[in-house]
């Protein structure tokens, strides 16, 4: 019997309507679009506006786009896994809200916590369930409501920021196509540098917390800058070398969207020309979790089947990773 592997046969993704451009944030905070532009490669981002919307309004919209392209219908759902640091609620899970809203009745689902490299550590996870057999159809969604959590007095953090979601759908392969190879990463010393002070069990919302403003995504800026484009581009680096690849073999590397010096730093490594690497930074920013399959999304029409993508991220935890994928389809 042929090995199965699991290939994304289907990628959707919502942006919410908002933009929020450089010009306005320079009326926030002390900055300009000069320096955004050149320190980060964004432009604009995109934010959720509204009462009562969640992560799960935009991982709804991705979903139900990936099911009406890929001719699925919920109840064929066996398992909905959602990537976010932003979750509706604590418990219960994203996952669960997203599957109750799309009628996905058969989907057990649950949310992983990896930060900017969630979608690539749950696509690897969601993966390792097509390939063994056991599941057929699993949904894998990265999805950040991030002006949740950005103080917009803070200027090293609000500028890079959006929000998104972006969602693929997995199912077995007997041909090769799909998920090839993964390096996943991980060291928790990288906590001091990437975190969110308050609203965990360790220093639960109280006045003062939210007086202190700790309910806000804090980032020593520079120090996970030099992590993450050393990590991000060794991974990439490792993956391929691991796979027998030279730059020559990839058609697309598809990065977590942190920062365009990172992402060109890494295809450098890589020896993959500017022409293969995708990027959208300049018009969603860093959508955490969503960055990858929004890539994915808006790139589609130019993949083809057998395409060699490597996908990399590097995020808080810290969490960083790399997932070697041969596309499984042309563009429909
Ligand atoms: O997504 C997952 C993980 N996150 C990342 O990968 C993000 C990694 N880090 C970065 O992308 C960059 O560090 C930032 C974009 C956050 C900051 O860029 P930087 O080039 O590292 O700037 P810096 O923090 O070293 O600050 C340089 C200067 C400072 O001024 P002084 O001390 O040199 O006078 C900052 O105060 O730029 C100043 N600055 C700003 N100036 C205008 C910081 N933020 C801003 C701003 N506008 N928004």
């Amino acid at each position: 019997m042929s090995k199965i592997t699991a290939a994304i046969t289907g990628v959707h993704g919502y942006v919410p309507e908002y933009i929020l451009t450089n010009h306005e944030l320079e009326t926030l905070v002390e900055t300009n679009d000069e320096w955004i532009t050149s320190r980060t490669g964004i432009k604009e981002r995109r934010i959720l506006k509204g009462d009562n919307q969640g992560t799960s309004v935009m991982a709804v919209e991705a979903v139900k786009g990936l099911l009406e392209k890929t001719n699925t219908r919920p109840e064929e759902i066996d398992m909905l896994i959602c990537a976010t640091v932003t979750p509706d609620l604590v418990f219960p899970a994203t996952a669960n809200i997203i599957a109750n809203q799309i009628g996905a009745k058969n989907a057990f689902g649950y949310d992983l916590g990896a930060a900017c490299s969630g979608f690539i550590y749950a696509l690897t996870t969601g993966s390792k369930f097509i390939e063994s057999g056991t599941h057929k159809k699993v949904v894998v969604v990265g999805a950040d409501k991030m002006s949740a959590i950005v103080d917009y007095t803070d200027r090293t953090t609000c500028i890079i920021f959006g929000d998104g979601a972006g969602a693929v759908l997995l199912e077995p392969s007997e041909e090769g196509y799909g998920v090839i190879d993964s390096i996943l990463k991980s060291d928790g010393s990288g906590e001091p540098y990437l975190h969110m002070k308050a609203g965990g069990s360790r220093h639960p919302a109280t006045i003062e917390t939210v007086t202190n403003r700790e309910h806000f995504a804090y980032q020593e800026g520079s120090a996970v800058f030099k992590f993450a484009v050393t990590n991000m581009a060794d991974v990439a680096a490792e993956v391929m070398e691991k796979n027998n690849l030279t730059g020559d073999d990839i058609a697309w590397l598809v990065p977590h969207q942190a920062n365009k010096r990172i992402i060109d730093a890494t295809a450098r490594r890589m020896n993959v020309g500017d022409e293969k690497v995708m990027m959208n930074i300049e018009k969603f920013g860093n959508t955490t979790a969503g960055t990858i399959p929004l890539c994915l999304w808006d790139y589609e029409s130019k993949l083809r089947k057998g395409d060699n993508l490597i996908l990399a991220a590097f995020g808080g935890g810290f969490t960083w990773g790399a997932n070697y994928i041969k596309w499984a389809y042309d563009p429909k």
